[in-house]
């Protein structure tokens, strides 16, 4: 009779036994998990979300009891893909359920803008370096010209060292100028593509360049073509593949480097300025040390490097590439387990 009237209310609602065992669930909650009430009921609420030992604590607390009501995120687990939701536990004193559990995906409206603030950032960036590379592309080939002219004029040869100082770096510099305007330049080829041809170019590459990492693929073959740029979408993963090797390769190795590329379609999902019925969702996933805490609100900002010997412009082209597909780059990371994932749109709503 109650659940019958929890049918009514667009917000999940899980209600457990002592043991934090599902005894019931309303509609919302088969939509929200994409199975029937059937599938949901006798599970252990617990195992329908990633691993998390402050939630396992708070159903504990919940079902024996001695919760009054705790709110708190967590990553569900639907069929092919994972969702960030909203969570609140709370015991339920003289009823025939032990706790009840309410769950909101977490709201669209905020990640939306989140990523759009992002994307505009970015773009002032880019728009700011590429106008300030442009100026700097006509000197330095004159500044280069005139060093070798200077250089075939030189009667010491011990001289030409700094010829060739200024040479060298005007190219170092060159290569720079050309690399900030990847994103405009790569020619625009728009077709239908297959994204696990695009990973296993981008498997292939790095298995090349990087032979001690241990690659694996996990692609859900399911997946529609899409529509892009399949050089866009190669560089912009190779960007970020290659980011993940050199990290699991820098030393003293602590575990076996371990890359795994994946592939999930995520539904409902809120990109940029808009919502999609269905995107691909394209892991890198890595067991290196981590993106370092005081780099990752600016990662994706371009010159924003954590190695020696980086630019900082890898992962704000992939960024640019990829919203050039109308979808997002986001990461996660943590120590053994950094995930970027590409979000592309597979069809808008
Ligand atoms: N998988 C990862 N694990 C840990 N840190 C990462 C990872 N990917 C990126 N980073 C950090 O983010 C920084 C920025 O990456 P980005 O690719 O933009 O520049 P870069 O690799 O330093 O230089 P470039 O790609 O231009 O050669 C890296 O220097 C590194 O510190
Ligand atoms: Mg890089």
């Amino acid at each position: 009779m109650q659940t019958h009237v929890l049918d009514l209310l667009s917000t999940t609602v899980l209600l457990l036994n002592q043991d934090g065992g599902i005894e019931d669930c309303n509609t919302a909650a088969q939509d929200l998990l994409g199975r029937s009430k059937r599938h949901i009921v006798g599970q252990m609420a617990i195992s329908l979300f990633e691993n998390d030992v402050d939630l396992a604590q708070s159903f504990h607390l919940a079902c024996t009891g001695v919760l009054q009501g705790r709110r708190q995120g967590a990553v569900l687990y639907r069929p092919n893909e994972h969702i960030e939701v909203s969570l609140t536990t709370m015991s339920l004193l003289q009823q025939p359920w032990a706790a009840i559990i309410e769950i909101k995906p977490i709201e669209h409206r905020l990640v939306v803008d989140r990523t759009q603030r992002l994307v505009d950032e970015i773009n002032t960036q880019h728009a700011l370096l590429s106008n300030l590379a442009h100026e700097v592309k006509n000197p330095l080939g004159g500044l280069r010209g005139a060093a070798q002219l200077l250089e075939a004029e030189l009667s010491e040869a011990r001289l030409t060292e700094y010829t060739q100082v200024i040479i060298s770096e005007a190219d170092r510099l060159q290569a720079l100028v050309d690399r900030l305007a990847v994103p405009q330049t790569l020619p625009r080829e728009w077709e239908n593509l297959n994204i696990h041809e695009v990973c296993d170019r981008v498997a292939a590459l790095i298995q090349a360049e990087f032979p001690v990492v241990r690659l694996t693929r996990d692609y859900d073959a399911s997946i529609p073509e899409i529509r892009g740029d399949s050089q866009r979408l190669v560089q912009a993963l190779l960007n970020v593949a290659r980011n993940a090797a050199q990290e699991l390769t820098v030393a003293p190795l602590t575990a076996t480097p371990h890359i795994v590329i994946r592939t999930r379609v995520a539904r409902r999902v809120a990109l940029r300025d808009r919502q999609h019925k269905l995107a691909v969702v394209v892991s890198v996933i890595d067991n290196g040390p981590g993106v370092p805490e005081s780099l990752q609100d600016r990662i994706f900002h371009p010159l924003v490097t954590g190695r020696e010997g980086g630019t900082g412009l890898g992962l704000s082209i992939s960024q640019d590439l990829i919203q050039q597909h109308g979808g997002v780059l986001e990461f996660d990371s943590r120590a053994q387990c950094t995930e970027f994932r590409m979000m592309l749109p597979l069809e808008p709503a």
